[in-house]
C-alpha cells in the first residue's frame, strides 16, 4: 500500500485531524478531540503535527506531540497521539509516522521520546517493543480518569509511560533489524520464569495465576492478544486483566525491573503475546 507522510501546514488540515481523530478512537463526545488551534500552536512551538496520506491525499493516520522536560529537568518530545484509520492498520504506517518523529525530534537535539500506551493493546505493544525498542518503567494506575471513546470507555485507563530513547544502540539496531529477536521457543528453552498462568475459557484467553516471588534476571509476562476482543466478549473479563496487569507491573516496577521485550507469536492457531521484563536497564539500552 503506498502512502506518504507530512507536516500539516494548513488550518484545512488541522481540521481533518479532528475529523480523523473522530474516527480512528470513534469518538461520538467531541470533548476527547485534541481540537485543531491546540495542534497549530504545539507545532509551531517546537512540537510536531504529522499526517499520513494514501494516493488520493486523503488522511489516513496522524501524531501529534509537543516539548517537554522528565522531572529531572532533562528535554524531551511527548507523544501525545498516533492513530491510523481501521482500513489502514497493519500496513507499517504507525511505523512510518514514528519513524518521521524520531528524525524530526533528533534534528532538535533531543533523544528521548515518551508517550503513554495501553499495556493490554497487543499491536501497540508489538510496534512500540518489537518494532521501535522502546522501554518502560512507569506504569500509571486510571492516568486519564473515565474516558469517552469507544476504545476505552467503560474500564480505567491505565497506562505504561514508555521511554524511546532514540539515539541508543538498542534503537539503531532494532531499527536496522540487525539483532534477532526473542522467540517464544528460547524462553522455554533458557527455563525462564513465567509472572503469570492463563487459561482459555470460550475462545478467550483469561489471567488464571500469578507468582511475583521471584528474583530471576529475565521475567515473561502473558497479556491477551486482542484485548478489544476480550471486551467485547466480557467488560468483567478486561477488568479482571487490568487489575493483573496493574498488580504485576506495578510489584515488578518497584523491585527494579524493566519491560525491554515484546513477543507476539501464533502458535497451535493462537496468537500469543508476552511482555519481557529485565533488571539492568543500562545493559538493556546499550547492547546489541
Ligand atoms: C496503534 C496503531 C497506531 C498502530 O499503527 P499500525 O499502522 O497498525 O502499526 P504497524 O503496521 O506499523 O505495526 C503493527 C504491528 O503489530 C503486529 N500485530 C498485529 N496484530 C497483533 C496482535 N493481535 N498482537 C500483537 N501484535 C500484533 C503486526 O504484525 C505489526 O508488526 P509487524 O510489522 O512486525 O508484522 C493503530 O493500530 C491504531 O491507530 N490503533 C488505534 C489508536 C491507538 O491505539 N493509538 C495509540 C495510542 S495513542
Amino acid at each position: 500500500m503506498a502512502f506518504s507522510i507530512r507536516t500539516l501546514n494548513t488550518v484545512e488540515d488541522f481540521h481533518r485531524a479532528e475529523i480523523a481523530q473522530r474516527e480512528i478512537w470513534g469518538i461520538e463526545d467531541d470533548t476527547e478531540v485534541v481540537p485543531k488551534d491546540l495542534m497549530l500552536i504545539a507545532q509551531k512551538s517546537g512540537g510536531l503535527a504529522l499526517g499520513a496520506y494514501n494516493e488520493s491525499h486523503e488522511m489516513i493516520g496522524l501524531l501529534f506531540g509537543f516539548l517537554g522536560q522528565t522531572d529531572e529537568g532533562h528535554w524531551k518530545h511527548c507523544s501525545h497521539m498516533m492513530g491510523v484509520l481501521p482500513a489502514y492498520r497493519r500496513a507499517g504506517v504507525g511505523e512510518a509516522l514514528k519513524l518521521s518523529q524520531r528524525e524530526f525530534v533528533s534534528k532538535q537535539g533531543i533523544d528521548l521520546i515518551t508517550w503513554t500506551v495501553n499495556p493490554l493493546e497487543g499491536v501497540n505493544a508489538s510496534l512500540n517493543f518489537g518494532k521501535l525498542g522502546v522501554i518502560c518503567r512507569r506504569y500509571h494506575p486510571n492516568f486519564y480518569g473515565d474516558m469517552a471513546d469507544g476504545l476505552n470507555h467503560g474500564l480505567p485507563s491505565d497506562r505504561f509511560e514508555v521511554e524511546w530513547w532514540i539515539n541508543r544502540r538498542r534503537v539503531e539496531m532494532r531499527l536496522q533489524e540487525k539483532e534477532k529477536r526473542l522467540r517464544l521457543a528460547d524462553i522455554q528453552k533458557n527455563g525462564a520464569h513465567f509472572l503469570n498462568s492463563t487459561v482459555v475459557k470460550n475462545g478467550i484467553r483469561l489471567p488464571q495465576n500469578t507468582n511475583l516471588n521471584t528474583n530471576a534476571a529475565t521475567l515473561f509476562f502473558e497479556v491477551p492478544a486482542d484485548f478489544q476482543a476480550v471486551k467485547a466478549a466480557s467488560m468483567q473479563n478486561a477488568l479482571a486483566w487490568i487489575e493483573h496487569a496493574r498488580e504485576i507491573f506495578g510489584t515488578c516496577f518497584q523491585n527494579g525491573y524493566a519491560v525491554s521485550e515484546f513477543i507476539s507469536e501464533v502458535s497451535d492457531g493462537e496468537r500469543r503475546n508476552f511482555f519481557v521484563l529485565q533488571r539492568d536497564l543500562s545493559t538493556i539500552l546499550n547492547k546489541g
